[in-house]
């Protein structure tokens, strides 16, 4: 996945600026910067969820496999399938079973049949390391879980329709140590089957999980690079003042 001046807008004011950047596939990407920089609306720009977001619109390009995402004729549901999204607070639907939660990720019109769904529930909560503790449960319900478990349960709903790049938003934000400890396994995990864009708060999260960090600064991208490159020897002021925690 890539953009290519990429401009997000609320109403008239550009909360993200011409941002440029290559986010290739199979490796972790992580976003880092000071709140308000423009981080949630970048990634929410990549799904087409900035649109949603009153007053939000955007320029420029997002190319998937070579494709702009914003072309005529790409079909937002489709493209939200194949680019999934887990925020920074568990949002399972409330109402829905935990089998329910994970067979909605696959946004289908028509119905598959019994068995295959039960696989693909199956399927997506073992990649979710989630399987074990639900597997005798899954007519319950999903908001009976503990925290951490309904952030394994929204990734497993976001991996079930086998998305190519999968958005988090400070998946880890809300959870104790043990919990932020899970997720950044299956993070690790995961990237051996999708692309994963990460935004977090935590220096240490980001320099253990991904393959490269982009600093976001004022809606900008101040610097991108491998990860090892921008913690160990930023090119950027900037960029070094926020990791060494000087500001931000
Ligand atoms: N729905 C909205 N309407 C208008 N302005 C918004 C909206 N959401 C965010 N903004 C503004 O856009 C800018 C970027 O916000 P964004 O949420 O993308 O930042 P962020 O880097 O994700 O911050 P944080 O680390 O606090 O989550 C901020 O100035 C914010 O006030
Ligand atoms: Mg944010």
């Amino acid at each position: 996945m890539e953009t290519s001046t990429l401009t997000a807008m609320y109403g008239k004011f550009a909360a993200v600026k011409a941002v440029t950047l290559q986010f290739p596939a199979n490796q972790v990407h992580a976003l880092i910067g000071p709140s308000g920089c423009g981080k949630s609306t970048f990634l929410r720009s990549l799904n087409r969820m900035h649109e949603m977001s009153i007053g939000g619109w955007v320029t420029g390009r997002v190319l998937l496999d070579g494709e702009d995402v914003y072309g005529p004729g790409v079909s937002v549901i489709q493209l939200r399938r194949r680019v999934g999204m887990v925020f920074q607070r568990p949002t399972p639907f409330p109402t829905k079973s935990i089998y329910d939660n994970v067979a909605a990720g696959l946004m289908l019109e028509g119905k598959l049949p019994r068995a295959e769904l039960d696989e693909i529930v199956e399927r997506s909560l073992r990649r979710a390391a989630l399987w074990d503790e639900v597997k005798d449960r899954l007519k319950g319900s999903a908001i009976a879980l503990s925290g951490g478990q309904q952030q394994r349960l929204c990734l497993a709903r976001t991996i079930a329709p086998e998305p190519e790049v999968i958005l988090l938003d400070e998946p880890t934000a809300s959870l104790d140590p043990q919990g932020t400890q899970r997720i950044e396994e299956l993070v690790f995990e995961l990237k051996k089957d999708f692309t994963i864009i990460i935004v977090t708060h935590n220096m240490q999260q980001a320099a253990r999980t991904s393959d490269t960090t982009t600093f976001f600064y004022l809606g900008t991208m101040v610097e991108h690079g491998p990860t090892k490159q921008i913690f160990t020897t930023p090119q950027n002021e900037q960029t070094e003042a926020y990791i060494t925690g000087r500001f931000g």
